[in-house]
């Protein structure tokens, strides 16, 4: 995702290639920042407010003096201004705690168009591995100390994680807790269908990314007439289940449709479910 236009707090829209940091930045040098990324269809920001809140709940949670609310708003506002209505865009917030020894902390927004490949899989789904965690699925949010669930610009482990799928020849990781349950991928949420309920794994008891595009999902499932739960899953039930997919903003949803080399019932209900969350298909 190459990002064709950056916003920075009192400049507005500035040249892609020009510097919007400073080198000690503890961002770049600790990932010691957070960050949200958001759908822009019809030149807007899809759950802007839930992204924002998710943000603000993170930065609390980590005491990151984030930039003002409508210093942040103001940034996506000037972002996005003029970008084509038809264009779907991924669209980043990045607040980072700003220079080393103190100072103001760093804001900017960028913006791309969504990748070619993201939209390719809406339309063909996806292939996915289980990576073990080596953590139980518990135990990250059982620990008082470490925040869970947080957006954070440290993503040497998601990035790992995508690295060895690519080795191992499939689209996406899924990781697999020590004691044996389905937690999340790299970059996204796991959703499932058994029957008439979505299911996704709960974020409040396993300290996985509580996922905007999940939860607005599983809040509106019942106007399908789907009842929606939360609760922990192994591979071996998302293998009987009538469809497996992974949630994120830029995507959307994505079928899994093969799982550890094993093909998953496809689900007819796919494109209506993308329909529903607003995302073209292809
Ligand atoms: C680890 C992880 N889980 C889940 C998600 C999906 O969250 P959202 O739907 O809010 O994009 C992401 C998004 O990047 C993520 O990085």
């Amino acid at each position: 995702m190459v990002a064709s236009r950056i916003a920075v707090p009192g400049r507005g829209l500035v040249p892609p290639g020009e510097p919007v940091l400073r080198g000690d930045d503890l961002g770049v040098l600790h990932g010691d920042g957070l960050f949200e990324t958001m759908h822009l269809r019809a030149g807007l920001p899809w759950l802007r407010d839930a992204h924002l809140a998710r943000l603000a709940r993170a930065a609390a949670a980590v005491d990151l003096a984030l930039p003002a609310a409508d210093v942040l708003v103001g940034l996506l506002d000037a972002v996005r201004a003029g970008w084509p209505a038809e264009m779907e865009g991924a669209l980043r917030l990045v607040c980072t705690r700003g220079p080393e020894g103190g100072g103001p902390p760093t804001g900017y927004a960028t913006l791309a168009e969504v990748p070619a490949a993201a939209r390719a899989a809406r339309r063909d789904g996806v292939t996915v591995a289980t990576l073990p965690l080596g953590v139980a699925a518990r135990a990250r949010a059982e620990l008082d100390w470490l925040p869970a669930g947080i957006k954070s610009t440290s993503y040497a482990v998601s990035t790992a994680a995508r690295r060895w799928a690519a080795r191992a020849g499939v689209n996406d990781a899924l990781w697999l807790s020590s004691d044996g349950y389905a937690l999340e991928g790299p970059t996204a949420n796991l959703i499932w269908l058994t029957g008439d309920t979505l299911r996704t794994v709960p974020a409040a008891e396993t300290g996985i990314l509580p996922g905007v595009t999940a939860a607005w999902l599983l809040g509106h499932a019942h106007e399908l007439g789907l009842r929606a739960e939360e609760r922990l899953v192994t591979p071996a039930e998302l293998r009987t289940a009538d469809g497996v997919w992974l949630s994120s903003s830029v995507r959307g949803l994505v079928e899994v449709h093969t799982l550890d080399g094993v093909p998953l019932r496809r689900c007819a209900r796919t494109p209506a479910l993308q329909a529903f969350l607003g995302f073209p298909r292809a």
